[in-house]
């Protein structure tokens, strides 16, 4: 096997394949990355820009290095046929027919791209599972290859788990808190582990780098983003009970946090949980639960998903109540879109389900957002198939219009420019009573009461 990497190829030129080979490319100047998609306007617009991700600092990375040494292209045949080593980095969403749908994950892509990967093979290669599966898919992607493979070309698959979040993606690869590889338990496995190693030891301390058998190393990514999700619930569910007796989230939280066995991040109140990959990962994990037959560790696992869901809802019930138990025709401002800041990322955002949940009571709707583009929010709200379409949305590219003549502002995304509003000048707008709902808790209360508003913030009674 190839020990001494220089050709790399990542399939799959999304949030997870852009970022992370655009920083290897960066930080290895001797290895060549191609980055390789089946998405021919995605891969024009990472050659052109403007880049089909928003990410801090990722245009930065790409600018240093396309060109030298990272190419995007559509010749998948030709980048994996000259790679030693291959990342595989394709979408791995919830299934939505047949066995397992609404849990399991979709595998079509991975095992496509296996396919891709053996018919284009001249010589040895690593393959490198970077997309999120269920445990033990690195078997499947093994045996696809060994049935299909030319005579005397032989494979080696390793698990190598992506921890980035978005927002955070370019300083989450630069300085990773840990890389985990998995590989099989024999001489040509831990070969193949060392290259990959090798790789990474480019800018990643040797001590941050776990190997572990291929089982663990698939199994740990579904269970850190289930064990981070969880800590999520379990704020949010104490928030309610901060509602309900008195005491505030954020003190609570910081309290617990203090405990050195808790630790402080990771444990902010909200709206409840988005993304594309904590909802679909943890029914992954459910799914796979009951697949095994442990009903009782799948019942565990779900419970972080439905207190998410039960958060969202109850954000809405307290809108609406709020507004005097009816919001019809009522105008009502969203603030921010994406699934948190930073990101133009909307996949599982909360803020559609508040959206969805006010359209089914008539609401008008205002929305802004600082990055996500109107068609993409109107893809969004489409896709709800509500009856009045989009008819009862406004989209605003400014902040001020979308809050004009409101009779509430509901804050969906954690945006740093919500902080700093002048909120005297979009009370002096509003409809009255003018209310506030903060469903990320950046909001000051004390002020804005000062101001007039009638304000609401989730875990606060007060
Ligand atoms: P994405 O949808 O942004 O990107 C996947 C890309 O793969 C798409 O551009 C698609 O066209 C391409 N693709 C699919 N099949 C292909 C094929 N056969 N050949 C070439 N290209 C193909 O998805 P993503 O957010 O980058 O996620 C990828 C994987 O990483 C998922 O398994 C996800 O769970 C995991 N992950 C995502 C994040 C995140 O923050 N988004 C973080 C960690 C892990
Ligand atoms: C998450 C994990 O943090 C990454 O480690 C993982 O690689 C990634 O999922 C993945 O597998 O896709 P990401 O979803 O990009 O990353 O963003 P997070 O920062 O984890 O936020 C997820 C959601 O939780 C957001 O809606 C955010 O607003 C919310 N959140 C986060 C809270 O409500 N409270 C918090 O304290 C933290």
């Amino acid at each position: 096997f190839p020990t001494h990497i220089t050709k790399v190829c990542c399939i799959g030129a999304g949030y997870v394949g852009g970022p992370t080979c655009a920083v290897i490319a960066d930080r290895c100047p001797h290895i060549k990355v191609t980055i390789v998609d089946i998405s021919v306007e995605r891969i024009r617009l990472w050659n052109e820009g403007p880049l089909p991700i928003y990410e801090p600092g990722l245009e930065e990375v790409v600018g240093r290095c396309r060109g030298r040494n990272l190419f995007f292209t559509t010749d998948v045949t030709r980048a994996i046929e000259e790679a030693e080593l291959i990342f595989v980095s394709v979408n791995t969403p919830t299934k939505t027919s047949g066995l397992g749908a609404g849990m399991a994950a979709d595998l079509k892509y991975i095992e496509a791209a296996t396919r891709m990967i053996v018919d284009a093979s001249t010589s040895n290669k690593i393959i490198v599972e970077k997309s999120t599966v269920p445990c033990r898919t690195a078997q499947s992607i093994l045996t696809i290859l060994e049935n299909n493979c030319r005579p005397n070309v032989c494979f080696q698959v390793l698990s190598n788990p992506e921890f980035l979040a978005e927002g955070t993606a370019i300083a989450d690869l630069q300085a990773p808190d840990r890389i985990l590889i998995g590989g099989m338990n024999s001489p040509a496995g831990k070969d193949a582990q060392e290259a990959l190693v090798k790789i990474y030891s480019n800018w990643v301390p040797r001590k941050r780098i776990i190997t572990t058998n291929l089982w663990s190393s698939e199994l740990s990514k579904l269970a850190a983003n289930a064990m981070l999700a969880q800590r999520i619930s379990s704020v949010n569910a104490l928030s309610a009970l901060c509602e309900a007796t008195g005491a505030d989230i954020d003190e609570v939280a910081t309290a617990v946090g203090w405990d050195t066995r808790i630790g402080p991040n990771f444990l902010k109140a909200g709206v409840g949980f988005g993304g594309s990959c904590f909802h679909k990962d943890i029914l992954n994990l459910v799914y796979l639960c009951e697949s095994l037959n442990l009903p009782e560790v799948a019942h565990y696992w779900k419970q972080v998903v439905d207190l998410n869901e039960y958060q969202k809802t109850r954000f809405v019930r307290k809108i609406i109540s709020n507004l005097f138990h009816t919001v019809s025709n009522k105008r009502i401002a969203i603030l921010g879109f994406a699934f948190k800041k930073n990101t133009g990322d909307t996949r599982e955002t909360p803020a559609l389900t508040v959206v969805d949940c006010l359209l089914a009571e008539d609401a008008q709707l205002s929305i802004y957002d600082p990055v996500v583009s109107h068609e993409q929010m109107l893809e969004d709200i489409s896709s709800l198939r509500r009856p009045n379409g989009t008819s009862n949305i406004t989209l605003n590219t400014d902040v001020y219009e979308a809050c004009k003549e409101a009779d509430a502002l509901v804050v969906c995304t954690e945006w740093d420019q919500f902080k700093t509003l002048d909120y005297k000048r979009i009370y002096q707008s509003m409809r009255k009573p003018a209310f506030i709902f903060d469903g990320r808790l950046i909001l000051d209360p004390i002020e804005l009461r000062q101001i007039g508003f009638s304000v609401e913030i989730i875990g606060k009674s007060q």
